[in-house]
C-alpha cells in the first residue's frame, strides 16, 4: 500500500488530541471526530459548516451527498452540550492526507485541511485554536511531513507556523485587444457534458499537477463540485465543458468555463474560466486560444492562475490583461528532514539550518547537504557549523514560505525574515524554475 494511503487510513481513525480535547472540556465543550456512518451527525456538521461559510442551509439532496462523499475525510465536531441544540456542531474541521507536488517533479504527504468554522456565538473562544493545535498534533505523530490549506482571510493561519507558499495570478483579459502571438490549434475541440468532464479531468490533473509544485492531489467529491454535477449544485447549467483532441487523437486539455450575458450590449458579455487543465503545451495554447476567440465576449476572466502564466506570452498586447496577484496555497512544515528531503533543489551546497517553531514541530537545528543531481539529505546538527556552510536561521512560517521555491531566500533576508551570513547562496540551493501554484481552493 502507498505511504500516503496507509496515512489516510491511520488518520481517518486516530483519535482526537487529547490536550485539545482537555482544553475544549474545561469550557464545558466536548470535541469529537464524526463517525464515517452517522448520517445525522454529518447532516448536522454539514449545515454548521454551511453557516460558518455564510451559505444557506443544505437541502436534504445537499445533505445526503455530502455524507456519501465523506468519507475519504477526518471530520471533528466541537458541541456545546448546555446549548438548546446540542447535536449541532459549534466548531467544524475537515483534513484528509493528499499528496502535495514540490520542486522537482516529486511529492510529498500532506495534511490538507478545510471546513473550519466556528459559530459566531462561541467565537474568540478559543475553539479553532484548539482544533488546529490538536490536528497539527495529530498529523505530526502520524509522521506526516507537512499541512496545507487555503484560507477565507490571510491572518488565520501564521500564528500556527503556516506561510503562504503557493500565490495565485487572477486575471482580466480585454479578449478583443489581447491578440495572438502563440501557435494556432491544429487539434480539435469539442462541447462535452459535465459528467464526461468531471470523469476525464481528475487522471489529467494528476499527470499535470506532478509538475506543478504546490498542486495537491484532490478527494473524489471536489471535482463534481467544479463541474457542478452533485446534487443541488449552485447553476449547474452555466458551465460549459470543452475538451481538446490533440492530433494523435488523445484529450490533453480540457476547459470549463461560464458566461455572463450583457443585455445592454450582448458583445461586451463575460466569460469567466472555471478551471482549465492542459497536459503540455500544445494543449495549453490551443485552449487559451479558443478561450481568447469567444464570441460575444469581451472581457475574459481567470483565477487561480500561476504567477508565471505562459500566457502572459501568447498574448500580443501585454496591457489587455489586469493581473492581480494574491496568496492563495498556505503550507505548515511539521517535519524538517521529511519535508526538506521530499523536494529537489537548484545548486549544490551545505545549508546550516536552525528553525524555531512556537507550537515545537519544526523546532531544531540540522544540515542540509545537496547533491550534484539536486537531491538534499538532512542530518540533525549539534556543534560547529560543517566548514563552508552557508548558515540560515529562520522561522517556521519563513520556512514553509520557501519550501516550494515561491518565495527567494534572498528576499526573505531582505525583508529581515531570515538571518544567514550569505543570502544569495542560501537562495540558489532553494529556488525553483517553475513557480508553484494550486488551480483551486478546498
Ligand atoms: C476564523 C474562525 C474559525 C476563528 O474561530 P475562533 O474559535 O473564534 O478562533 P479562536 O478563538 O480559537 O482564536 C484563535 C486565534 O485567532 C484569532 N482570530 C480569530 N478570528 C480571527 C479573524 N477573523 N481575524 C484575525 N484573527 C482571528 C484570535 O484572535 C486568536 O488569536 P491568538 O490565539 O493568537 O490570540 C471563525 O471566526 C470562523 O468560523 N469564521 C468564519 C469561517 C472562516 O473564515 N473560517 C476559516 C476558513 S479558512
Amino acid at each position: 500500500m502507498r505511504r500516503t494511503d496507509e496515512l489516510n487510513l491511520a488518520h481517518l481513525k486516530a483519535a482526537v488530541d487529547e490536550a485539545a480535547h482537555a482544553s475544549l472540556s474545561g469550557a464545558g465543550l466536548d470535541l469529537r471526530v464524526l463517525p464515517s456512518d452517522d448520517r445525522a451527525a454529518s447532516d448536522a456538521w454539514a449545515q454548521s459548516v454551511a453557516r460558518g461559510f455564510l451559505d444557506r442551509e443544505r437541502s436534504d439532496e445537499q445533505s445526503a451527498h455530502s455524507f456519501e462523499s465523506a468519507g475519504s475525510r477526518r471530520r471533528l465536531g466541537v458541541y456545546d452540550p448546555s446549548g438548546p441544540m446540542p447535536e449541532v456542531p459549534v466548531g467544524t474541521f475537515a483534513s484528509w492526507i493528499g499528496d502535495l507536488s514540490v520542486p522537482g517533479d516529486a511529492e510529498v504527504t500532506a495534511c490538507a485541511i478545510s471546513a473550519v468554522t466556528v459559530a459566531q456565538t462561541h467565537h474568540r473562544r478559543g475553539i479553532a485554536r484548539a482544533m488546529m493545535q490538536g490536528e497539527l498534533n495529530t498529523a505530526a505523530t502520524l509522521g506526516v511531513p507537512v499541512a496545507t490549506l487555503t484560507v477565507s482571510e490571510s491572518t488565520l493561519y501564521g500564528r500556527y507556523g503556516f506561510a503562504p507558499a503557493a500565490a495565485a495570478a487572477n486575471w482580466r483579459i480585454d479578449r478583443r485587444r489581447a491578440g495572438w502571438l502563440g501557435p494556432l490549434p491544429s487539434g480539435r475541440f469539442d462541447y462535452i457534458s459535465r459528467e464526461r468532464w468531471a470523469a476525464l479531468a481528475p487522471a489529467l490533473h494528476e499527470r499535470v499537477r506532478r509538475h506543478a509544485p504546490g498542486e495537491l492531489s484532490m478527494p473524489a467529491s471536489h471535482w463534481t463540485r467544479f463541474a457542478r454535477t452533485h446534487p443541488g449544485a449552485h447553476e449547474p447549467g452555466a458551465v460549459r465543458a470543452v475538451q481538446y483532441t490533440d492530433d494523435a487523437g488523445t484529450v490533453t486539455g480540457l476547459v470549463l468555463y461560464t458566461v455572463q450575458e450583457n443585455h445592454d450590449d450582448y458583445t461586451k458579455s463575460g466569460a469567466q474560466v472555471q478551471w482549465l487543465v492542459a497536459d503540455g503545451p500544445d494543449a495549453y495554447a490551443a485552449l487559451w486560444h479558443f478561450l481568447l476567440h469567444l464570441d460575444l465576449v469581451g472581457e475574459l476572466r481567470a483565477g487561480e492562475l500561476s504567477v508565471d502564466e505562459p500566457l502572459w506570452w501568447l498574448i500580443a498586447d501585454q496591457r489587455a490583461a489586469q493581473v492581480s496577484v494574491t496568496d492563495h496555497h498556505y503550507v505548515r512544515v511539521l517535519d524538517v528532514p521529511a519535508a526538506l528531503e521530499a523536494r529537489r533543489y537548484q545548486a549544490a551546497d551545505v545549508i546550516d539550518l536552525t528553525v524555531t517553531d512556537p507550537l515545537g514541530h519544526a523546532q531544531g537545528r540540522w544540515v542540509l547537504d545537496v547533491d550534484e543531481s539536486g537531491q538534499g539529505s538532512v542530518h540533525p546538527l549539534t556543534g560547529d557549523s560543517p566548514q563552508g556552510a552557508v548558515r540560515v536561521g529562520l522561522g517556521v512560517q519563513e520556512l514553509s514560505a520557501a519550501y516550494l521555491g515561491g518565495v527567494s531566500l534572498a528576499t526573505l533576508a531582505y525583508a529581515g525574515r531570515i538571518e544567514t551570513n550569505d543570502a544569495f547562496a542560501a537562495a540558489r540551493v532553494f529556488a525553483w524554475p517553475v513557480p508553484p501554484r494550486l488551480s483551486y481552493w478546498y
